[in-house]
């Protein structure tokens, strides 16, 4: 099994949409028995909230519902759990990178980097913006999942 974890700041906006995306592309892939996904964030401030209202109803209007995800934050587990680990930005990365053991480290990416023809390395925060920002998260996730299943698939599958 293949164990992906996105982390974002909060684990209500950016992270639980890429794991909604990422679920929702393995599911039509039929890899659901090989990758399974889950989410968390740096902070504990929103543990076991459901996503932000404005991210589940921006995942709603592509066909996924995010509803069900609660809240989490990440631990030092998670470092030897997860085979991947994809920040959000670079702060969520530099948070990570001291959190995990240096023999854990090399796990932790930056989820965009799975997606270089988007030219841009971070997912944007969307909490005190516009339903835009809520739009871009979902375009840019979507990007990057594509290109982390044809990295899983060339690594591992
Ligand atoms: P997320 O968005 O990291 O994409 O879940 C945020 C949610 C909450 C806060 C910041 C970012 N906050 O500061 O409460």
């Amino acid at each position: 099994m293949i164990k992906v974890l996105f982390v974002c700041l909060g684990n209500i906006c950016r992270s639980p949409t890429a794991e909604g995306v990422f679920t929702h592309l393995i599911t039509q892939e039929k890899l659901t028995d090989k990758i399974t996904v889950d989410s968390a964030g740096t902070l504990g401030f929103h543990s076991h909230s459901q996503p932000d209202s404005r991210a589940q109803s921006a995942a709603l209007k592509r066909g996924i519902n995010i509803s069900h995800l609660r809240a989490r934050q990440v631990t030092r587990e998670d470092c030897y759990e997860f085979d991947y680990i994809l920040a959000m930005d670079k702060d969520n990365y530099a948070t990570l990178q001291s959190l995990c053991p240096p023999a854990q480290r090399d796990k932790i990416r930056l989820f965009l980097d799975f997606a270089p023809q988007i030219n841009r390395r971070e997912v944007p925060d969307p909490y005190s913006g516009g339903a835009h920002g809520f739009e871009l998260v979902l375009d840019l996730v979507e990007a990057a999942s594509v290109g982390l299943l044809a990295d899983i698939r060339h690594q591992h599958l």
